[in-house]
């Protein structure tokens, strides 16, 4: 497969085109950001843990047959994955609170939220991704209330899948976000799902084993993402 022109470029992610039709390549860079992108650095290895994680998942998702982009990797940093209609959507599921939900709501930090709550929110970084309601998805035209009705499903089917596994390691999974694209008229998950996209608590010392590390300052982010890629993926 030959990688051709950049098509897009995120914050810490480049997609390409490829010679394969309906095939697109994702390039995980070692850039990280945070705050909006008001908080960035570039580290080395970053872009291959985060690769390595989020392949990692597709393929177990994969197994109990929810659809994801995932095609194969390249190589450490560098993904195949099937391409989407993507939709500006940023579903995110919460089984503890934290973050934006206890900064902007009067949740305990660590509070279990039982069932867990789906919260959607507008990708739009120059409006700082306003939380979405299903109203205003149907007015805005970015998903039909059958497509949404799915999102939701998948999105849940997706948490139970993680929390159990990641129970297993010993680490909890507090949130995480997932974005989703059509392929036809099937939803696939498709963007990535790694330290960047998840909130994973230790259970045994409850420390952050995620972005968090960097957001706040909590330590060496690489040795975290190290550390966590290998209890993940071995
Ligand atoms: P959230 O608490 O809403 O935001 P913040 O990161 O500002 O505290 O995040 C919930 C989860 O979703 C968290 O695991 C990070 C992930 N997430 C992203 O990956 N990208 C995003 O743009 C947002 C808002 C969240």
């Amino acid at each position: 497969m030959k990688q051709q022109k950049l098509l897009q470029s995120g914050k810490v992610k480049s997609v390409y085109r490829t010679d394969t039709p309906g095939q697109l390549i994702i390039e995980f860079r070692d850039d990280i950001t945070a705050f909006d992108g008001g908080k960035k650095d570039v580290l080395a290895d970053k872009g291959r843990f985060n690769a390595e994680v989020s392949a990692f998942f597709f393929e177990y998702l994969e197994k109990y047959g929810v659809k994801t982009h995932f095609v194969k990797m390249l190589d450490e940093k560098r993904m195949v994955v099937r391409d989407l209609q993507m939709i500006p959507l940023e579903v995110i599921v919460r089984n503890f609170a934290a973050g934006s939900l206890v900064r902007n709501y009067p949740f305990k930090e660590g509070t279990k939220l039982n069932p867990p709550i789906v919260v959607i929110d507008y990708k739009d970084d120059s409006r700082h991704d306003p939380m979405l309601n299903d109203e205003i998805i149907g007015a805005l035209g970015l998903a039909t209330p059958a497509e949404l009705k799915k999102i939701k499903k998948i999105a849940l089917e997706v948490n139970s899948h993680l929390v159990r596994f990641l129970a297993e390691l010993d680490i909890t999974l507090v949130d995480f976000k997932l974005e989703f694209g059509r392929g036809g008229k099937t939803i696939y998950v498709g963007d990535e799902i790694s330290m960047d996209s998840m909130r994973l608590w230790d259970k045994t010392t409850g420390e952050s084993l995620d972005k968090d590390v960097y957001r706040f300052d909590k330590g060496d982010v690489i040795a975290t993402y190290n550390r966590v890629s290998r209890r993940i993926c071995t």
